[in-house]
């Protein structure tokens, strides 16, 4: 569904308070390296609560190619025969990563140091994204590649027969670049070292460490350290795969712009490299609270309340908070066309290399609806309306991209008129039961060709 096929377009209608509980999906992030690392285990790691979405079910295929033995036993619970470090086989076919950049990147890293031959392809968005931030580090292990103009795929990567430990400051911040060198540090003799300048989201850390591996991380002037020793044992472990903040984000931001509402999202994963946006709405003056705050599997975890806020404010998103909240700037420029003032958001070039350059994308969607938004290379600012005033009515494209899907189709909830996307498909790849929950909260979301 996922751009593979028939476009579904996708209407939401103003509608009434959005009320009760919301039980989003697992981490796609987690459900990813889940998958990946039980994959190099030895024996049977344990899933619950997997994201059963296409780009995680892509990985799925993917670990089963190179020889793991992936299981679903339903509602969310899997099953991976792992390999070890070093055990993959080479697949026998092409491996399509569909939507996923976090997918095809910690795979490339993955089998990157044993020697193999893999091709790797995606759907039109993928294929459009640049690999050289993945590829380029991991030739200093040896591996070789080749792909289309600008790195792009299908890319056939040769893993290093003989690899070499490697020392690499990330020039992007990017958990998928740093994961992809750790990943491949893995199969290495030796000392693998990743410093990134800004912290990213620490998942493959903290799942390394879970899986026995010896890993350290330490905060240097330089930025955030991190070693791995090479070619350990990895122990096969049972995961609860807790929800994901950014999946949260849609329900709580809907919750905040349509009036009455008042909704609870349990469960959801605060690690501090994620939960930036929620910081961010707190200080544009949302209702949003955390209930039964506690620590579960060594991450902070609360209940997310989210009520109708109608005194938003614009506000300068600090650029050192962009990586905790990278995924969010879509749905955080629709509240922000909701606020009185203008929401200022820098530092984000990131935002122009995702599933789609997402701040073109919402720009011409939020101006299309009668919002106003500048914006630069790095940059971009929304103009907000306030409270009932954002006209709204038009059709917008998705673009392949889940989060601008999402996004446009969360606004239509408070616009005056009704909202459209050309293709709401791409909600499959991350949020599969997004519009039932989204329904059962009371939206009115509807496909025109149903
Ligand atoms: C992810 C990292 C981020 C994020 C993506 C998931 C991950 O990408 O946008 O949705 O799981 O490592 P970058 O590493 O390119 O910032």
């Amino acid at each position: 569904m996922s751009g593979h096929g028939t476009p579904i377009p996708m209407t939401s209608r103003p509608c009434g308070p959005l009320k009760g509980v919301a039980n989003v999906p697992g981490d796609k992030s987690i459900s990813h390296r889940s998958l990946i690392l039980g994959a190099m285990a030895i024996g049977e790691t344990h899933i619950s609560g997997l994201l059963e979405g296409e780009d995680v079910l892509d990985t799925a295929k993917a670990m089963q190619a190179f020889g793991a033995t992936v299981k679903s036993h339903g509602s969310g619970e899997w099953t991976v025969q792992g390999v070890g470090v070093g055990g993959f086989s080479e697949p026998e076919n092409v491996i399509d990563c569909g939507n996923s950049g976090t997918g095809v990147r910690l795979i490339m890293g993955t089998m990157a140091t044993t020697p193999i031959t893999v091709t790797f392809t995606g759907d039109a968005s993928l294929n459009s994204r640049p690999m050289g931030r993945v590829t380029d580090p991991l030739a200093l292990f040896g591996t070789q590649s080749v792909g289309r103009a600008g790195g792009r795929l299908p890319m056939t990567l040769v893993g290093a027969a003989d690899p070499v430990p490697v020392a690499y400051t990330t020039p992007v911040p990017s958990a998928q670049v740093k994961s992809a060198v750790l990943l491949a540090g893995l199969n290495v003799p030796g000392q693998t070292v990743v410093i990134e300048k800004e912290a990213t989201r620490d998942h493959t850390e903290r799942m390394l460490a879970g899986f026995g591996a010896e890993i350290t991380v330490e905060d240097t002037a330089d930025g955030r350290r991190i070693t791995l020793t090479g070619q350990p044992e990895l122990k096969p472990q049972n995961i609860v795969v807790p929800r994901d903040p950014s999946s949260a984000a849609f329900p709580v931001c809907a919750a905040i712009i349509t009036p009455g509402s008042d909704v609870l999202v349990p469960n959801i994963g605060l690690n501090p490299t994620r939960a930036g946006l929620f910081a961010t709405l707190q200080e544009m003056g949302a209702d949003l609270t955390y209930e039964n705050l506690r620590e579960e599997g060594g991450e902070p975890v609360a209940d997310l309340r989210a009520k109708f806020s109608p005194d938003l404010k614009g506000i300068a998103v600090p650029p050192a908070r962009a990586a905790s909240m990278i995924d969010e700037y879509p749905v955080l420029s629709v509240v922000a066309s909701f606020a009185q003032g203008v929401t200022d958001m820098q530092g984000v070039k990131e935002l122009r290399v995702k599933e789609s350059d997402r701040i073109d994308a919402m720009a011409k969607g939020l101006r299309a609806a009668g919002v106003t938004v500048d914006e630069g290379d790095d940059w971009w600012k929304v103009t907000g309306l306030g409270h009932g005033k954002v006209p709204g009515g038009v059709t917008v494209a998705s673009v392949l991209d889940h989060r601008i899907a999402m996004a446009f189709m969360v606004m239509g909830m408070a616009t005056q008129k009704p909202m459209t996307v050309d293709d709401g498909s791409p909600i499959s790849t991350s949020f599969p039961i997004f519009e039932t929950l989204m329904g059962d909260l009371g939206a009115q979301l509807v496909r025109n060709n149903a």
